[in-house]
């Protein structure tokens, strides 16, 4: 990922895709869908994976004042309008006290990860700097026949003349195919993973979408990692 301060070409291809108010709509949907904005207003929000910040302005047009982003990228944090705080750092090793936040989100990062360690690492830090009672949301990526669907199509030469956003699809899938498609492959790892360290509270899986409302699961001692 990018710690400098120019775009690379993932992250062009990824604000080609969306405007920045499409997004935001979006995220606010996907809050609204798991009864996100039914919580506490004055909850402590950390936005993990916040890149240039649209979740969290959606946080705050649902009425949260008190969100934070984190991010690998300097260079996406830098285009983020959100007047909240931003945090550059990884989220296998996050800079933020334990049991410190209310609610810690992620929308479209993990899937992100080299691999399962890294998820069972990131998952465990969420699960460290929430506090006793607080909340995780999780929103990502999910083989579903909608999103086998969407891949055909972008895949198209005449597609993506005629349709600049699925072209930008496709170049954000051509530069994060590894880690995309990993995450794809095994859901039954992620869903394990998922229900070691959380306890899901609403869990959905459609149109192309993992949807999570969870609380922390308690800390099991002698816990095995997943291979
Ligand atoms: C698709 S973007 C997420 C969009 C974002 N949630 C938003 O609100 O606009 C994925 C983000 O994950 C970040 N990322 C990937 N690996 C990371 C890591 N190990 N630690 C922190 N951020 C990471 C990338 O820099 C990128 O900004």
């Amino acid at each position: 990922m990018n710690t400098a301060h120019e775009l690379d070409a993932w992250e062009r291809a990824y604000r080609d895709f969306e405007t920045p108010a499409g997004e935001m709509r979006k995220f606010g949907r996907r809050l609204h869908a798991l009864g996100a904005d039914r919580l506490d207003l004055s909850s402590r929000i950390l936005e993990i994976c916040c890149g240039r910040g649209n979740a969290l302005i959606a946080w705050q047009r649902l009425g949260f004042r008190r969100a934070v982003g984190l991010d690998l990228s300097y260079a996406l944090l830098r285009l983020s309008n959100a007047g909240a705080p931003r945090i550059v750092g990884d989220v296998r090793a996050m800079p933020v006290a334990d049991a410190s936040q209310d609610i810690v989100a992620v929308h479209g990062g993990l899937h992100h990860l080299r691999s399962l360690e890294d998820l069972e690492a990131t998952l465990g830090e969420m699960r460290r700097v929430i506090r006793p009672g607080g909340h995780i949301v999780i929103v990502e990526p999910w083989s579903t026949p909608f999103l086998t669907a969407v891949h055909a199509l972008s895949r198209q030469p005449l597609i993506r003349r005629l349709w600049q956003k699925m072209d930008a699809f496709e170049r954000m899938y051509e530069h994060e195919q590894k880690t995309y498609d990993a995450w794809l492959g095994q859901p039954d790892a992620i869903l394990a993973l998922v229900h070691r360290y959380l306890t899901p509270l609403v869990l959905h899986r459609r149109w192309g979408k993992l949807m999570v409302l969870a609380r922390r699961a308690p800390e099991r001692t002698g816990a095995r990692r997943v291979r």
